[in-house]
């Protein structure tokens, strides 16, 4: 069997050609463009490679884009000071604060800073509290790309099993909340899981978050299993996923790629939960 491959950066582009659309609408009948504020502290090369393509992603389909960037060697309250000019700028409709920040800023402190209103990451703690008990709220950007591929491949969730390899608070939690809400039966597994193997193989949907390249082969995964690889790690200039592509690409039913597959999407939900947030702040 060879797996079909689910193709992230052809859907991402289809899905950001209609969110365009939505932008000229919104412009049409509320005469203002969807606005999203980016802060970046500090120079860590990932980090500008990363806002540099949010605000390409978002000069594309119209949403205006403001890049603050801070030293490394500010202050905390300088920059809960900037997260609160944002949250009251009225032209701002989304806030996003690039992660990692330097040691000495508390992340907890600066997330919870930004109103949930903005909160277009959906990293908040009332953010990721409605996701919990199913409340209406922004749905974090990779886990949100995650559920839209494997919806892609047109299988129904509901009922299947679904093992989500990682616990962080940006993937691998807030996933599993997601499909669960898909009606998928849940397990979660990470670094201290005993039989790991076992599990991952019973699963008809895989979902692999644990940033270790290459760690998981076609000895892993069950034959046809809807397999998501959320892994991006560079390795000597290359950009490596999770999963044993080539192998696990004759096991698996539905496969993404790296890159190309969940990438692509991510910065896609975030330009939609964007515009989510312009709607809803008037
Ligand atoms: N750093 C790596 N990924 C992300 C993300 O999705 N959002 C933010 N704010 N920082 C990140």
């Amino acid at each position: 069997m060879t797996a079909k491959i689910i193709d992230g950066k052809a859907l991402a582009s289809r899905i950001r050609s209609s969110l365009k659309n939505d932008i000229q609408k919104l412009s049409r009948e509320k005469g203002y463009l969807p606005g999203l504020a980016v802060i970046l502290v500090g120079k860590d090369p990932a980090s500008q490679i990363y806002v540099r393509n949010k605000e390409k992603a978002c000069k594309e389909i119209g949403i205006e884009s403001r890049v603050i960037y801070m030293e490394e060697n500010i202050s905390q309250d300088e920059l809960l000071r900037e997260i609160n000019t944002l949250n009251n700028d009225k032209s701002i409709h989304g806030i996003l604060v690039q992660l990692p920040l330097p040691s000495h800023i508390d992340e907890d402190a600066v997330i919870s800073a930004i109103d949930p209103m903005k909160d277009v990451d959906g990293f908040h703690p009332v953010t990721t509290g409605k996701l919990f008990v199913g409340q209406m709220g922004f749905e974090p950007c990779t886990p949100k790309g995650i559920i839209t591929l494997i919806k892609e491949t047109g299988q129904d969730i509901t009922g299947k099993h679904a093992v989500v390899i990682g616990r962080s608070n940006i993937v691998g939690k807030p996933v599993a909340i997601m499909l669960l809400r898909e009606n998928a039966t849940v397990t979660i597994c990470h670094s201290k899981t005993k039989k790991l193997k076992e599990i991952s193989k019973n699963a008809d949907i895989l979902v692999v978050a644990m940033g270790r390249p290459e760690s998981i082969d076609d000895g892993y995964i069950k034959e046809g299993a809807i397999v998501i690889d959320v892994g991006t790690t560079r390795v000597d200039g290359k950009l490596k996923g999770d999963v044993v592509f080539d192998k696990a690409v004759h096991k698996a039913g539905w496969i993404t790629p790296v890159p190309g597959g969940v990438g692509p999407m991510t910065i896609t939900m975030l330009l939609k939960n964007t515009i989510l947030a312009a709607y809803g702040n008037e």
